[in-house]
């Protein structure tokens, strides 16, 4: 596996493959790599000849307080991970790279930016469509890979594919767990021994709650018991718990509301430093 340190080399790779007929999956991460990313990495070699993977630790996602600093950064066991999943080329450029001296465009998808994750972090998601577009746009794969378990940036990221006319098709991966539930992340690193063993409640609470939503239960009263359920199992506070069009990400009061399009639940709660984010699909029993 290559690495590709800047976006000349990263172009120049790509030209050279598609002069030889390949086709390009992109996957790209900010490192701390663990199998959630694998599985994009897996998926990107199945469906495309040649893969990259970028690990880009983005400063335009984080707030002042949020935890840039501290976020994991550990290329060489990230570079090892990649090449024994035969990804091809790693793009892992400086900072400077991505953001020159003068910098100043930023890329917003204005409605699924707000609410749910963007209540607490108003700026990640400008951040996020900042750094894709530029991924997308200097390496111009044929499919992006993204995990559901960021949903809300998924969505958000196949709105600016669509609306900027990129060529690209963006594919969403599931969410990888831990056998207990736990959703697969780089700031689960941040748990301690303690925190650990509560923080597969998060999971366990929403799925109880899409149990109940699929058998009829009324969204308010489902929301509130699951959030109920995360306080009661030692998580220090919960952002939201909410039931979402799957597509637009309208909160919504019924599932009939629907017709026949999806539901999602998604949550956000803090326990110790970690703030742990996951989803899951809701349909009603029958439907
Ligand atoms: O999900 C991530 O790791 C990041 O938000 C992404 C998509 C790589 C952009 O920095």
């Amino acid at each position: 596996m290559r690495t590709a340190r800047t976006v000349g080399d990263l172009r120049q790779a790509v030209a050279a493959w598609r002069g030889e007929g390949h086709s390009v999956g992109l996957v790209p991460t900010m490192g701390g790599l663990h199998d959630g990313h694998l599985s994009l990495v897996r998926r990107a070699r199945a469906e495309s000849d040649r893969t990259v993977a970028t690990v880009f630790v983005n400063p335009r996602q984080f707030a002042p307080d949020e935890d840039f600093a501290d976020y994991p950064r550990r290329e060489a066991a990230d570079a090892a991970l990649l090449a024994a999943e035969g990804a091809d080329l790693m793009f892992a450029p400086p900072r400077e790279e991505m953001y020159p001296d003068g910098f100043t465009t930023t890329v917003s998808v204005p409605d699924l930016s707000q609410g749910l994750c963007a209540e607490s972090r108003p700026h990640f998601f400008d951040g996020v469509a900042t750094v894709v577009a530029k991924l997308l746009i200097q390496c111009l794969p044929d499919a992006a890979y993204f995990g559901e378990k960021d949903y809300q940036q998924l969505q958000v990221i196949r709105r600016l594919a669509r609306d900027l006319d990129l060529p690209v098709r963006i594919e969403g991966v599931p969410t990888v767990r831990e056998p207990d539930g736990l959703a697969l992340s780089s700031r689960n690193a941040y748990l301690t021994d303690a925190e650990r063993r509560i923080a597969p409640a998060l999971h366990r609470a929403m799925a109880g709650a899409v149990d109940r939503l699929a058998a009829g239960a009324a969204p308010a009263g489902a929301l509130a018991a699951c959030r109920d359920e995360i306080l009661g199992a030692g998580f220090a506070s919960v952002d939201y718990v909410s039931l979402a069009d799957a597509e637009t990400l309208a909160p919504l009061d019924a599932l009939d509301a629907l017709g026949g399009r999806a539901a999602r639940l998604l949550a956000a709660a803090w326990l110790g430093k970690a703030r742990l984010i996951d989803n899951l699909a809701v349909s009603r029993a029958g439907a």
